[in-house]
């Protein structure tokens, strides 16, 4: 091992317990430790703060209705798990037939509105496992700059060609197509780091003039919005012109799980090209079991949606109020804007040390100098829960440098000057290693 990494390492104080690494793992962890960890956040993990009080108040989870600990739905899952003698852990591809996990697709396919669904292990597993079936090394994929890291990750397991449009600009979605030509067009129904919605029936058109195939992402609309929290296609009216809706279950369905809604007919062929589906193995009957009982109490808790929406409008409106720029989005996430991941270092502690926990977001989940800190909502936060997010984002306003971020000062520009000043940032932000590695226009 050279000086150097020797060096680093002991100023990483990488543990060396197990077997001795070569160097290409140490210098790669170690420079990590060094640069990111030493140089930029002064010893402090970005992500991990201070651990949170009894009084901790959590704007991090994704449970957006409240379902974990519901008790239909914990009765449920114990009373399958008191009963494994069908149970056989394997792949899901060898199911056939009337089976609990098909059963359980078309009462979801039905609950979406779609003819077939698919169960994956997760959201990652389903966005991968699509794109990864569907495309080829001849297919451009054009993703929405802001689209999830699963979908990008599928381009890129397909060998496709990873073509980024502008974040919701389903006119330069159309004219990188014209140049490229027809290929799979991936959004997100709201968007994960800002809470931005999709203006999805201009991506429908823009599919169906071009020829191409167009999955919605609908993890964080999935059980929040449309009738009985059937989603975003849906509540459009889209469902007959979506070819593919994704979703992570681990947000409003509280549990570990991924779905992709399809025609029955595509099931046999995602058995046999589905790398995830074919190589990891499929859902427990205790899984299914509270999915089950998940979809009858969401379509059931449109009280606990209209409080979701109440809530995210109320805290929104007051942060604007304060002078933070939460205008990109306009859901159940929302992000502050902090930007350089010292900004935002300065953010986490200020809110920590008052006992409020959201979810920094940096690299390689945003752009380099556009980390955030996200905070989502959900339906059980309680009046005074929101007043004192409200009352100590407030408070920290100088400590935290607000004027200074680059965000609040789009905020002062005006519109035409924020839209492009918002423009470029975009053409900047998130996947832009990926774009790098793909070679994308
Ligand atoms: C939009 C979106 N898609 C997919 C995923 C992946 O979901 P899972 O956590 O179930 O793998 C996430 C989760 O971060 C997400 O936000």
């Amino acid at each position: 091992m050279s000086n150097t990494n020797q060096a680093c390492l002991q100023t990483a104080n990488v543990s060396r317990a197990a077997a001795a690494w070569p160097d290409f793992v140490t210098t790669r962890v170690a420079e990590h430790e060094v640069e990111r960890v030493q140089k930029r956040w002064g010893g402090s993990h970005l992500l991990h703060g201070r651990q949170p009080g009894p009084d901790a108040v959590h704007f991090s989870s994704n449970d957006y209705l409240c379902l974990l600990g519901e008790q239909a739905l914990v009765t449920a899952q114990s009373t399958a798990m008191s009963r494994p003698e069908s149970e056989l852990l394997m792949s899901a591809i060898f199911l056939h037939g009337n089976n609990p996990t098909s059963r359980l697709e078309h009462k979801l396919a039905a609950f979406t509105g779609a003819e077939d669904s698919l169960l994956c292990q997760s959201g990652w597993a389903a966005n991968v496992g699509l794109l990864q079936s569907i495309a080829n090394e001849r297919t451009p994929v054009y993703l929405d700059m802001l689209a999830h890291m699963s979908l990008w990750e599928g381009a890129h397991a397909a060998h496709a060609r990873a073509i980024p449009f502008i974040h919701n600009d389903a006119e330069h979605a159309e004219r990188q197509i014209r140049k490229d030509g027809p290929g799979i067009i991936v959004v997100d129904a709201v968007y994960s780091t800002n809470g931005s919605l999709c203006p999805l029936a201009d991506f429908v058109d823009v599919a169906e003039r071009t020829g191409s195939v167009l999955v919605v992402d609908e993890s964080h609309s999935l059980g929040t919005h449309g009738p009985a929290g059937a989603g975003l296609v849906a509540q459009l009216g889209l469902s007959r012109r979506v070819h593919f809706q994704t979703a992570s279950l681990a947000k409003a369905f509280g549990g570990r799980a991924g779905l992709i809604t399809c025609p029955s007919s595509f099931k046999g062929y995602f058995a046999m090209e589905s790398r995830p589906a074919i190589f990891s193995s499929g859902l427990l009957h205790h899984e299914l079991a509270w999915f089950d009982a998940a979809a009858d109490f969401i379509v059931a808790a449109d009280d606990r949606r209209a409080r979701l929406h109440a809530v995210s409008g109320e805290v929104r409106s007051a942060l604007a109020g304060l002078g933070y720029n939460v205008s990109a989005g306009s859901e159940q996430i929302i992000s502050l804007e902090s930007g350089t991941e010292q900004q935002t270092l300065a953010l986490r502690n200020a809110l920590q040390a008052r006992g409020i926990f959201g979810a920094v977001f940096c690299a390689p989940a945003t752009a380099r100098d556009r980390a955030l800190m996200r905070l989502t909502m959900n339906a059980c936060l309680t009046a005074v829960e929101i007043d004192r997010l409200i009352q100590v984002c407030a408070e920290i306003r100088d400590e935290i440098g607000l004027a200074s971020w680059r965000s609040t000062q789009r905020l002062r520009n005006a519109p035409r000057a924020r839209l492009v000043a918002d423009r470029q940032a975009s053409t900047l932000v998130p996947h832009e290693a990926l774009e790098t590695a793909f070679g994308a226009a």
